[in-house]
């Protein structure tokens, strides 16, 4: 795993734009896995600016979400495909038809499961996948314990999950009990990845993730198991490295 590291979030959201923006410049057709959360905020805003400003286009650029409350429509605004239109697609060249989320209301979610994991082969793969990663470890919502053969699948979302995504929602109960999420598998799959973390709140993760062992206990540390993984971090995140 290749360490990067930024003075703070803004710094970490350049060097993390950088790496984006090079791989769909090299590779207009470029299949970008996606992800929601606080982290890629700022990765976004700088992707944005980027494309308003030097013009780089997403006219030919495939995107697949790591993931989709099981429940929410798109036009819920607090499901992650109105999250992703609202921070990112709707102000870059991105059609419709190259926007890929899990449908969090299929009426067979398995079979929905099975269609996403199809999909991604179809695109031919992704080439770069952004992550965050949760206090717990987690990526996407795969959840300590998830094993690293699984793929596109349904989860039940931890306690402590639901209560870190309570920010996003009117009241801590509207938060949804289930998700679809890419599974560590599918996300091991892709090119490259490019995680990010920032923040004191993630310290006590990023020390496991680097000086840790490999274990489903810490869903992370699968990443160590592929071999084009980078981290961009900021000093908090790296304190106790
Ligand atoms: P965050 O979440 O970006 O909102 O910190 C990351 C995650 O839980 O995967």
């Amino acid at each position: 795993m290749k360490l990067i590291s930024a003075k703070n979030q803004t710094e970490m959201s350049r060097k993390a734009s950088s790496l984006i923006i090079e791989t769909v410049r090299s590779a207009p057709e470029a299949v970008l896995g996606l992800a929601t959360g606080s982290t890629p905020l700022g990765t976004y805003q700088e992707l944005i600016r980027d494309h308003s400003e030097n013009g780089t286009s997403y006219g030919k650029v495939t995107t697949i979400n790591l993931d989709e409350y099981v429940g929410l429509d798109a036009d819920d605004p607090n499901s992650f495909r109105h999250f992703m239109d609202n921070q990112l697609f709707e102000a870059l060249d991105i059609s419709e038809q190259q926007i890929h989320l899990p449908n969090g209301t299929a009426e067979n979610l398995d079979a929905e499961c099975e269609r996403y994991d199809i999909l991604i082969k179809q695109t031919g793969g992704i080439d770069l996948q952004l992550l965050g990663i949760g206090e717990n470890g987690h990526i996407g919502f795969n959840e300590p314990g998830t094993p690293f053969s699984s793929r596109t699948h349904v989860v039940e979302l931890t306690e402590s999950t639901r209560k870190a995504n309570a920010r996003f929602f009117e009241r801590p109960e509207d938060v949804p009990t289930h998700a679809i999420t890419m599974g560590i598998d599918s996300i091991l799959q892709s090119q490259k990845i490019l995680l990010l973390a920032f923040g004191a709140s993630k310290a006590e993760a990023i020390k496991r993730l680097v000086h840790g062992g490999v274990s489903e206990d810490f869903p992370a540390s699968a990443l160590k198991r592929h071999d084009d993984v980078t981290l961009i971090a900021d000093e908090e995140a790296l304190a106790l490295v």
